[in-house]
C-alpha cells in the first residue's frame, strides 16, 4: 500500500504551497474591500437617504476558501429596491454612477461597468473589487435579489446567511472543510484549463462538501476525503437532490426536472445549478470518475514515482512531494 508515498501531510504541504491563498495576502485583499465599505458608511452617515445601503465582502475571501489564483475581490452592494432600476443594464450604469458619487477620490476610469457587476480597480495594487448589486427592500436578515453573475437573472438569497452557513460547516470540521473546498476548487480549475466546456461553480463545490460532511463523511484525512468526494459524484451522478435544513424545511423545496438540483441553503426555490445542462453534468461526473480512479490507483501503487504520477492526474505536475 502506498499511503506512505503520498500522505495526508504531503497533501497539506502541497495545499499550503500551491493551492491556498496566503493568509497575509487574504488579509490585504480583505482590507481593500473593507476600506471601500467604510468609505460608503462614512458617506451614508452624511447622506442617510443614499440609495446604496451597505457593502459586504462576499465570495471566497469572506468564506476563507480563496485560492492562490484569486482574480478579484467579490463584494455585494445592497441597493434600495424602491429607487434602483430593475433592468440589469440600467442597474449597472445606475450603480456605477452612485459609486462615483460615494467615492469621489476614485478616477472615473477606475470604475468600470461590466455586464452584471461594476469593477473598481485599485491602480496601486492592480486588484479589482467586483461589486455585485443586490436589490434590497429592508429584510432584517439581508435577504435580497442578488444579480446572478452567470446570466443577470435575480436570485432571492442572503449572502450573510450563506456566510453563516459556511461558518457552521467550518466550525464542525475545523481547517478541513475549507481545505477540502480549496483542494476540490483547485482540481476543478485544472479541468477548466483542459476543457473550456467544463464548469463547476465554487459555491456548488462548497454545497456538495457540506452535504457530505453533514451526512457524516469525514474530512480530516485528505486522500480519504478526496476519494469519498469523487466517489460520491461518480456513483450518485447528481441523482440526489441536495437540500439543507438550516433555514427551511426540505419538504417544502421546489420540484424541478433540471439535470442537477442543489438548492440554495437559504431559498429552496433557487437551484444553484439551474444553468447546468446534461452535458455539463456528464463532464463533471466523468472527471470525478477519472479523479477517483487515479486516487484509488495511487493508494495501491507500489512505488513512489507511480504513486506521484497518479496524484498528478488529479492535481497536476505542481504536486511533487
Ligand atoms: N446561484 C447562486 N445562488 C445563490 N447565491 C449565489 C449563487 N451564486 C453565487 N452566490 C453567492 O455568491 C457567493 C460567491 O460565489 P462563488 O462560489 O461563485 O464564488 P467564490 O466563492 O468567490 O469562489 P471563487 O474562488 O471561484 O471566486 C456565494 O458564496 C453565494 O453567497
Ligand atoms: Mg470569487
Amino acid at each position: 500500500m502506498s499511503r506512505d508515498h503520498v500522505t495526508h501531510a504531503d497533501i497539506v504541504r502541497f495545499a499550503d504551497e500551491r493551492v491556498n491563498l496566503k493568509r497575509d495576502d487574504a488579509t490585504e485583499l480583505r482590507a481593500q474591500a473593507n476600506r471601500l465599505r467604510e468609505r460608503l458608511e462614512g458617506y451614508l452617515g452624511e447622506h442617510p437617504d443614499f440609495e446604496l445601503r451597505k457593502m459586504l465582502l462576499s465570495g471566497s475571501l469572506a468564506k476563507g476558501t480563496a485560492l492562490k489564483t484569486i482574480s478579484d475581490i467579490d463584494v455585494g452592494c445592497y441597493v434600495s429596491s424602491a429607487s434602483a432600476p430593475h433592468k440589469v443594464s440600467e442597474l449597472i450604469d445606475w450603480l456605477a454612477k452612485r459609486l462615483e458619487k460615494a467615492f469621489p477620490n476614485l478616477k472615473p476610469e477606475q470604475i468600470k461597468r461590466k455586464t452584471y457587476s461594476v469593477a473598481v480597480n485599485f491602480i496601486a495594487t492592480g486588484n479589482e473589487v467586483d461589486i455585485v448589486p443586490i436589490l434590497y427592500a429592508g429584510d432584517p436578515q439581508w435577504r435580497g435579489d442578488l444579480i446572478s453573475q452567470e446570466d443577470g437573472s435575480t436570485l432571492m438569497t442572503s449572502v450573510p446567511m450563506h456566510l453563516d452557513f459556511i461558518r457552521k460547516r467550518k466550525a464542525a470540521n475545523d481547517k478541513h472543510f475549507a481545505q477540502m473546498v480549496r483542494l476540490v476548487k483547485f482540481w476543478a480549475g485544472l479541468r477548466k484549463q483542459e476543457n473550456t466546456d467544463f464548469r463547476f461553480k465554487s459555491f456548488m463545490i462548497e454545497l456538495i462538501l457540506a452535504h457530505l460532511a453533514d451526512g457524516g463523511t469525514s474530512l480530516n484525512d485528505y486522500p480519504e476525503a478526496l476519494s469519498a468526494f469523487f466517489t460520491f459524484l461518480a456513483t450518485d451522478a447528481f441523482a440526489t437532490t441536495i437540500t439543507f435544513s438550516d433555514y427551511y424545511d426540505p419538504e417544502t423545496c421546489g420540484k424541478t426536472t433540471e439535470p442537477m438540483r442543489i438548492w440554495d441553503p437559504v431559498n429552496c426555490e433557487n437551484n444553484v445549478s439551474r444553468l447546468y445542462t446534461l452535458q455539463n453534468r456528464d463532464k463533471i461526473v466523468e472527471a470525478a470518475l477519472d479523479a477517483g480512479d487515479a486516487i484509488d490507483a495511487a493508494l495501491y501503487a507500489t512505488t513512489k514515482s507511480e504513486t506521484v504520477r497518479y496524484w498528478q492526474k488529479v492535481f497536476g505536475p505542481s504536486l511533487n512531494p
